[in-house]
Parts: structure tokens; C-alpha cells; sequence
């Protein structure tokens, strides 16, 4: 999704933005611009459709010489407008004294746009932002120059959301930053500032950051910043220190960056349960909540609410917290949980669940929940992310920066944690010490389970390119494993635009097997659990249709030797935990048939790592 970034102090800003423009590459984008004031006081802005470097090869070509010390820039994702160069963000006003970036949407832009028109703006673009620089533009008296109060002005008459920056050829010392809606962070340096709507854009220059919050505004100069209210009055900020490293946002020795964090999941999940589980004493404790044994007894129903990899992880959830904690537990999509009417009791808890934590509608799921008086735990990857901080207890999946768009380790940590809350509501509840002794221990031993299976990695892809050239697939589990055929059938049309469809397996007969023939093939999800016995029936039914099938196992059998065209055997653990292993050689799948067809993993087409808009 859309980028911002912005530069003030002594080095070289246009060298700076293109490397943290670069940075944000993995959010998805498509078209990117910058905005440089420079030693003359002249606005200079360029942008290209595509990628980064392209505008990077752009921008020397035409400005290589431009020196500038303060500058703005920006990756679009397309929503109001087509992708072109004059859609693409730095914005400007006809004289080019100011220019703007801004992410989010602007509700009202139609009718602003008219009534800008009419009073003799010209607007050169498609989009909803660039309403915003005439109204600065409008509200600018050339007798204060006051870039922050001409831009309080502009937010004060537009509805909608904004993460945005600002800069002023008149004032070409000062960048002036807002947020509603979409984040906005700030990098403080030793005579410098950075602006960003991401933290990672940043993390090479500085870790001490302040999160701007929502209707705030923030003045930033090289030297020093000041935040204000919309209304003008200071606000003190506290400075956060990052504690991401720089490695973790390079590729390091591998081709790119999804590869990365598959590699990467058994340390991740020892992140994740790093001070956490305590299998002696079977219970497990977490910095960020504080739930009593009555409270738990209290809960009398779990609403999870998720949007895309992360609401696969969430009906893996509810099957662990029905397990567990034996509490009904309904699963909804974030984006359909807040435009119903959820009914919520005062006893329910809710759970969201999300990678970047700012995912707009899971966002707005939570602020429903609640306004509804429940009591919201939020699950996130990134700290200081907006549901982190506006959830009534959180819980850090501490995956490390996931860059990648298509989501692997931060759903392999979001299993992991779902596992250890239901594991923690359990015991508070009634579960047994030896039983939550049994589980903790055995949870241990998964990143070496999967550390197993990331060692199978050539096998797999010989498996997988068997099939680059198919252009349908149907993935099948059950119980736990159902939400993990749908997760395995989203990471390949993700990344490598097969349909592919994920199914409860019993459920084929109910209508996918219409689809079954020689040319497609079935990926069956099949442990040596309660159910082995019926997917075995489901294999059989493929195959007396000529259908393909590709089975993850954990159980060397002779009749499925049989029956199976290809079989990948992964270790054993319990069934619940089980999900957190079958679903690896399903995100090497869906990479090797992708990197195969010579497809950019890490950002594929039309998709954004983290959607801040509707
Ligand atoms: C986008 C991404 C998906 C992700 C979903 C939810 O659609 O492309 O990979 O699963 O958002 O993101 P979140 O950050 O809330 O987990």
C-alpha cells in the first residue's frame, strides 16, 4: 500500500528518499514520485510509473546535479485513478510551491474538487489527494507563512483518512506531517529528521522514533520537531527506541526476501515462545496481559476477527481455543464484522489478528468491538503498530520485520501465539497441569520439526515444478488442517496467479468434485489424526476421476504410496500443532511453481503487504 517518506538536514535528501522509497518497495506499489526543494528555492519533482528504480534512473538523469537538503517522496498504490505519472504522488499546486504526499483516502474530494475549480485551481491529476495541496495552497497567507496552519485548515475541511507530508519553497526549512487513519512516524537523527509512514523505511538512519498519532500534527525541522493538536496545543511525545536490526530487512544470502522468511520460521517461533512457555510448571505468561482466573472463567464466547493470511490463522485459533480453553469461538472477516451489527455480551473476548497491525479494516473491527464494551486483545507483528496500541491487551508476535507481501513466518508466529493463549486460557480455566505440561512441551519441539521439513526444500520444488505449467489447483484438509488447504491455495495464487481453491476435504463431493480431471491436481492435507481413515476416501474419489494428487503426510503407508502421485513426509506431532508443520512445504510449493514462472515473489502484482484503506 501507499508509502511516504521525507528527508530534512544536511545530507544529500534526494539520495536519501530513493533508498527509503526503496525500502517500502515490499508494501506494494505502482507508481512512485519525489519532491526536492532545491539550493535555489525551486520545487523539483519527478515521478515514474513502476518500480523504484526506474525512478531512480529518472531522477539522475533529469536532476543528478539538484542539490537539496529537504525533500518528500512517495509509492502509490492505486485507488482513486489510473496508473500514471501524473496520478502518482509528490503532489504540487499549479506554481509548484508546495507539494504533498499523502496516503489514505479523501471522502469528500469530488465536491472540494469543484469547489476549488470554480475558485481557479487547475487540477492535473485523477486522484482525491491532490485536493489537498490546492486547499493548503487556498489557506496559505503569504503574510504569515505558516505551512502548518495552512495545513491544518485543508485537514480541518476534508473527511476521510491521511497520513500525510508537506513542504513549502517559501519555508524551505520544515516539512509539516499529519496523520487520521494512516500511520506516520518520525525518525530523529543528529541533525537531520526523517518522516515515514514505516519504520523500516528508516531503520538504517536512525532507531529513535516518535509514533504520530492520529489528528495529530507534527512541525519537524532539522534539528528539532514539535507536535501539535489539530487545535494548535503542543503535545509532549515520547521518543521509542527500535529494536529491529538493519539485517533483518536485507536478503542476506538468499534470492529473496519470501525465501528468507520461510528460512527463517524455526527462529522466529523461538522468538515467539522465547520467555513465554514454562513447560515445568505447564503455564505460559504474557508482558502484555493480564487475564485472572476469573475473568477467563468468565468468558463465555471468542470473536476473532482477521483479514487475509491472518484470518487463516484465526480459524486455526478457534479451533485451538475450543480445544483448549473449550469456549465457542466464532471466526469473522474484519471487513464484514464491522459493517454488521456483532452482537457482543459482556462476557465475549475478542481477538484481532494482524501482521502490520494497521490493516484498515481489521482497524476498524476493533474500534467497533470496542465501542461495544468487549475487551480486545490484539495480535501483531509490529510494535507501536495502531491496533497494538489501541488494543486492551496485545500480544507481539515478534516474527521480525516481514517484508515479503506474501505472509509465512507472521503466520507461522500467529499459530504459534493463538496456540500458547488457548494453552494460557486453558489452565486459567480447567485444563490440567499435566495436560498444559504435555502441550508446552511438545510446542517446543515444533521449530525443529520444521527446521526438518525446510531441509526437504529440493525435493519439494522437484515436486513443485511438475506443476508450473497447470493453471488450477484444489487443496484439501480437515479439522485443523482445513484452514491450512485454504492458506496453502492463497500463498500460490498470491504469488503465482494459478486459481487454486481451498476446501474442507469432505466438502469436495459437495461440488469442486465437478472440477476433478486429468489436468487438475488435488494437494491433500492428510496427518495420521482422527480423520486419516475418511481423507484416504477423498484421495480415492480424486483418483478414480484421473485427478492429481499430491499428499503431506506424516505416515509412511503402503496404500497411500498407491494411490498418491507425489507425497512429501513431514515429522509427526500432535494434531493440533500439526498445522504449524503441513503448512511449509505448501509455502515452498506455491514459491518454487512462482519463482519458476519467473514472477516477483516479494511484491506480486496488485497485491499490498499492509491495506489502509477500505
Ligand atoms: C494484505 C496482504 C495479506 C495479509 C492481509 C492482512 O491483503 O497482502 O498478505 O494477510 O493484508 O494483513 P495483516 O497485516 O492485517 O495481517
Amino acid at each position: 500500500m501507499c508509502g511516504i517518506v521525507g528527508y530534512i538536514g544536511n545530507r544529500d535528501a534526494k539520495e536519501i528518499i530513493l533508498d527509503s522509497l526503496q525500502r517500502l518497495e515490499y508494501r506494494g506499489y505502482d507508481s512512485a514520485g519525489i519532491a526536492l526543494i532545491d539550493e535555489k528555492n525551486h520545487m523539483v519533482v519527478q515521478k515514474e510509473v513502476g518500480r523504484i528504480d526506474n525512478l531512480r534512473n529518472e531522477v539522475y538523469k533529469y536532476n543528478g546535479e539538484v542539490e537539496s537538503q529537504l525533500g518528500i517522496g512517495h509509492t502509490r498504490w492505486a485507488t482513486h485513478g489510473r496508473v500514471n505519472e501524473q496520478n502518482a504522488h509528490p503532489h504540487c499546486d499549479s506554481k509548484k510551491r508546495f507539494a504533498i504526499v499523502h496516503n489514505g483516502i479523501i471522502e469528500n474530494y469530488q465536491v472540494l474538487r469543484k469547489i476549488l475549480t470554480d475558485k481557479g485551481h487547475t487540477f492535473s491529476s485523477e486522484t482525491d489527494s491532490e485536493v489537498l495541496v490546492h486547499l493548503i495552497e487556498e489557506f496559505y497567507k503569504e503574510e504569515e507563512r505558516n505551512l502548518q496552519s495552512a495545513v491544518v485548515e485543508a485537514l480541518k475541511v476534508v473527511e476521510g483518512t491521511y497520513g500525510l507530508a508537506a513542504i513549502c519553497i517559501d519555508e524551505p526549512y520544515k516539512i509539516v506531517g499529519a496523520r487520521n487513519g494512516s500511520p506516520l512516524v518520525l525518525g530523529i537523527g543528529e541533525n537531520e529528521m526523517f518522516i515515514a509512514s514505516d519504520v523500516n523505511a528508516i531503520m538504517p538512519y536512525t532507531k529513535n522514533v516518535v509514533y504520530i498519532e492520529d489528528k495529530e500534527v507534527v512541525v519537524i525541522k532539522s534539528e528539532k520537531f514539535k507536535t501539535y493538536t489539530l487545535d494548535y496545543q503542543r503535545i509532549e511525545k515520547s521518543i521509542t527506541v527500535v529494536d529491529w536490526d538493519v539485517d533483518a530487512i536485507s536478503k542476506g544470502d538468499y534470492e529473496t526476501f519470501m525465501l528468507k522468511e520461510i528460512f527463517e520460521q524455526p527462529n522466529a517461533i523461538v522468538d515467539a515462545l522465547r520467555g513465554r512457555v514454562h513447560a515445568r510448571d505447564g503455564a505460559v505468561k504474557f508482558g502484555g496481559l493480564d487475564l485472572t482466573p476469573e475473568h477467563a472463567k468468565n468468558i463465555d464466547k471468542v470473536i476473532i476477527t482477521a483479514c487475509g493470511t491472518s484470518w487463516h490463522s484465526a480459524l486455526v485459533g478457534k479451533y485451538m481455543i475450543e480445544r483448549f480453553a473449550e469456549i465457542p469461538v466464532e471466526v469473522d472477516y474484519a471487513s464484514e464484522f464491522r459493517y454488521r451489527n456483532p452482537v457482543l455480551g459482556k462476557n465475549n473476548l475478542v481477538i484481532v489478528i494482524s501482521q502490520s497491525g494497521e490493516t484498515a479494516d481489521t482497524l476498524e473491527a476493533l474500534r467497533e468491538a470496542k465501542r461495544k464494551g468487549a475487551k480486545v486483545i490484539g495480535i501483531t507483528n509490529v510494535i507501536g503498530s495502531t491496533i497494538a496500541k489501541e488494543s486492551d491487551g496485545g500480544i507481539y508476535l515478534h516474527a521480525g520485520p516481514e517484508i515479503g507481501v506474501a505472509s509465512t513466518k507472521a503466520f507461522l508466529n500467529q499459530l504459534i501465539t493463538l496456540a500458547m493463549l488457548a494453552i494460557y486460557i486453558g489452565r486459567l480455566k480447567n485444563m490440567p497441569l499435566y495436560e498444559g505440561e504435555r502441550l508446552l512441551e511438545e510446542l517446543a519441539l515444533i521449530p525443529q520439526k520444521i527446521a526438518e521439513v525446510l531441509e526437504q526444500a529440493d525435493k519439494i520444488k522437484e515436486i513443485a515444478l511438475k506443476y508450473v505449467h497447470t493453471t488450477n489447483f484444489l487443496y484439501l484438509g480437515r479439522g485443523f488442517n482445513y484452514p491450512i488447504a485454504l492458506e496453502g491455495a492463497l500463498k500460490l495464487k498470491e504469488i503465482s496467479y494459478i486459481h487454486a481453491e481451498g476446501y474442507p476435504a469432505a466438502e469436495m463431493k459437495h461440488g469442486p468434485i465437478a472440477l476433478i480431471d486429468e489436468n487438475m491436481p488435488v494437494v491433500f492435507i492428510a496427518p495420521k489424526d482422527s480423520l486419516y481413515e475418511k481423507i484416504m476416501s477423498n484421495i480415492e474419489e480424486v483418483k478414480a476421476r484421473a485427478g492429481r494428487v499430491i499428499v503431506v503426510t506424516d505416515l509412511d503407508d503402503s496404500v497411500m504410496r498407491q494411490k498418491a502421485d507425489d507425497i512429501i513426509y513431514v515429522p509427526s506431532t500432535i494434531e493440533e500443532f500439526s498445522p504449524m508443520i503441513n503448512i511449509i512445504p505448501l509455502q515452498l510449493i506455491a514459491y518454487y511453481i512462482a519463482r519458476a514462472k519467473e514472477l516477483d515473489v516479494d511484491k506480486p502484482r496488485n497485491l499490498a503487504k499492509s491495506v489502509t484503506v477500505e
